[in-house]
């Protein structure tokens, strides 16, 4: 089964969010297979887009969380008061957080807080533009999943995600060659094997629409997309849904 994530970002409050989940729910009636829909909403739509998902099997994700366990933390999130409300997923080193200063060691910390609590981590691991150029980004990947998954024990709960989302594909209408992607995810997956880590989803993310959804979700590699500004939009949305759920993996 292929996995859908729609991160949702800074583009929609909660009334949109709840629209917009509302949309998806009524989409996936009329779908004969349903592939793994995750939504993530923004921090303040995720108790009541919790609550259209309750009963259904769309998995709910926040876009970010804390490492730290409770405290004086001015603005951030814990995963326990991520879990109170039903949030079972949680984007993890996303790079629109890594511009802001969060760092692959931070990732890990975050990485651990998750399995620990059994919410299910998406890490985001991807080069910038000037690596891509230089043909280093398999260097620059490995080294990234190094640092974050180095040590963490992760147990048979947890699907441990990770989504390569190339930088300068990300917002741009760029996309790798489905033969970079499949490389690149071929080396994460023996990475993390290597490291006794098994039970993982690998996905693609950046520009993905509905024109070039098949191209990746049709790669035995690809296990799945995580999308921005076509996931904001319900009929790209659907559409990408549906490309996946013809899709037998
Ligand atoms: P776009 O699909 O808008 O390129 O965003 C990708 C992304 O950052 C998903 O996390």
């Amino acid at each position: 089964m292929k996995t859908i994530i729609a991160n949702w970002k800074m583009y929609l409050g909660v009334r949109e969010s709840v629209a917009l989940s509302r949309g998806v729910l009524r989409g996936l009636r009329g779908m004969k297979t349903i592939p793994e829909v995750i939504l993530a909403p923004s921090y303040p739509a995720l108790g009541e887009v919790s609550k259209i998902l309750s009963r259904s099997r769309v998995r709910l994700s926040a876009q970010n969380m804390s490492h730290q366990d409770h405290g004086a933390y001015t603005g951030d999130v814990s995963s326990r008061m991520l879990k109170e409300l039903g949030v079972n997923a949680v984007i993890l080193g996303h790079s629109e957080r890594r511009a802001k200063g969060m760092v692959d060691s931070d990732v890990h910390l975050k990485l651990v807080r998750a399995v620990a609590e059994g919410i299910d981590p998406i890490v985001c691991v991807g080069e910038p533009s000037a690596t891509h150029e230089a043909g280093e980004t398999e260097g620059y990947v490995h080294e990234q999943i190094n640092t974050i998954f180095e040590g963490v024990e992760t147990n048979k709960r947890s699907t441990i995600y990770v989504a390569y989302e190339p930088l300068w594909a990300i917002g741009s209408g760029k996309t790798p060659s489905i033969h970079d992607v499949e490389t690149v995810h071929a080396m994460i997956r023996e990475q993390l094997s290597e490291l006794g880590i098994d039970k993982v989803s690998v996905l693609y993310g950046g520009s993905v629409d509905p024109e070039n959804a098949y191209e990746f979700l049709n790669n035995s590699e690809v296990d799945g997309v995580l999308i921005g500004g076509a996931g904001v939009r319900i009929q790209k949305l659907l559409d990408i849904i549906t490309v996946a759920s013809e899709i037998k993996a």
